[in-house]
């Protein structure tokens, strides 16, 4: 990889003002020369794209909301538009210091293998070549899809996406989520070896990506992520260390 790694986890592309800054977590005190680093969030006006963008803006990011129809953004976002089973655009990249692909993948086989097989194994590509890292947000039964035949094509293309993430040498982490709702963030289970069930709000998700994007601790890691109320997340460093690397 043709990028320094930083100790912050994120790979910057060049020494940039929003490169060095990168692992400011907040936005609290930071002066005019300061920032949390530049985020491209591809389906950023989705449900669970959407909180990543708050979450990111919160911490004063500068953020892009991409995907095919990205409307109206936040204010403070811009947008661009992206269709992942098209391609990426490399020149997306320049400046970027991470990336978060939360796509709703088509239904047919053929679309599903453009957008979470071959869009996701180009933006990897382009990642590699930029230093940039990718946070992916996948689902649960990626090794298991004969138990739900009727996903088993999105579920076979997210596969070889996860898969093509990991080979490509970006920086990265795969964020496995169960059935998601919209209540509100409770506590967190993270697990990895893809033999649970359940429930994940997507504002739990929201907050495990952007953990993700942050710390250092998640890179190289796929996990799935539950709701499990009561169980508080105290560090996501500390949660993201606990795993091992794939
Ligand atoms: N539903 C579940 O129970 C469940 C479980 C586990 C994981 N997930 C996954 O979790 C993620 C978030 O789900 P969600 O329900 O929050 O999503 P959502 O609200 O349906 O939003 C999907 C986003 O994907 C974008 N998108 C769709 N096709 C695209 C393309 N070809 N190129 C670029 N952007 C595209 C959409 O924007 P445009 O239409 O403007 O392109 C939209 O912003 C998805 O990957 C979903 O499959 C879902």
């Amino acid at each position: 990889m043709g990028a320094a790694v930083r100790s912050n986890g994120i790979h910057p592309r060049d020494t940039s003002a929003d490169a060095a800054t990168a692992a400011v977590p907040h936005n609290d005190g930071m002066n005019d020369h300061e920032s949390a680093g530049t985020f491209l969030v591809i389906g950023g006006s989705g449900r669970t794209g959407r909180l990543v963008v708050e979450r990111l803006l919160a911490r004063g990011a500068r953020v892009t909301v991409a995907g095919r129809r990205p409307g109206n953004p936040p204010r403070g976002a811009t947008t661009a538009t992206v269709d992942l089973g098209r391609g990426i655009d490399p020149a997306l990249l320049d400046g970027v210091t991470g990336v978060v692909v939360s796509v709703e993948p088509p239904a047919d086989d053929r679309g599903a293998q453009a957008v979470m097989n071959h869009g996701v194994a180009d933006l990897a590509a382009a990642a590699a070549k930029a230093g940039t890292k990718v946070v992916l947000v996948s689902q649960i039964y990626i090794t298991r899809a004969h138990e739900h035949p009727s996903l088993a094509g999105i579920i076979v293309a997210r596969a070889a996406g996860e898969e093509a993430l990991r080979a490509s040498g970006a920086p990265y982490a795969i964020v496995r989520p169960g059935w998601l709702t919209d209540a509100p963030a409770g506590g967190a289970r993270l697990e990895q070896g893809d033999t649970g069930d359940g429930r994940t709000s997507r504002a739990l998700v929201a907050d495990a990506t952007v953990a993700a994007l942050f710390e250092p601790a998640a890179s190289g890691k796929t996990f799935e992520v539950f709701d499990a109320p009561g169980a508080q997340v105290a560090s996501w460093s500390d949660e993201f260390a606990s795993l091992r690397r794939d």
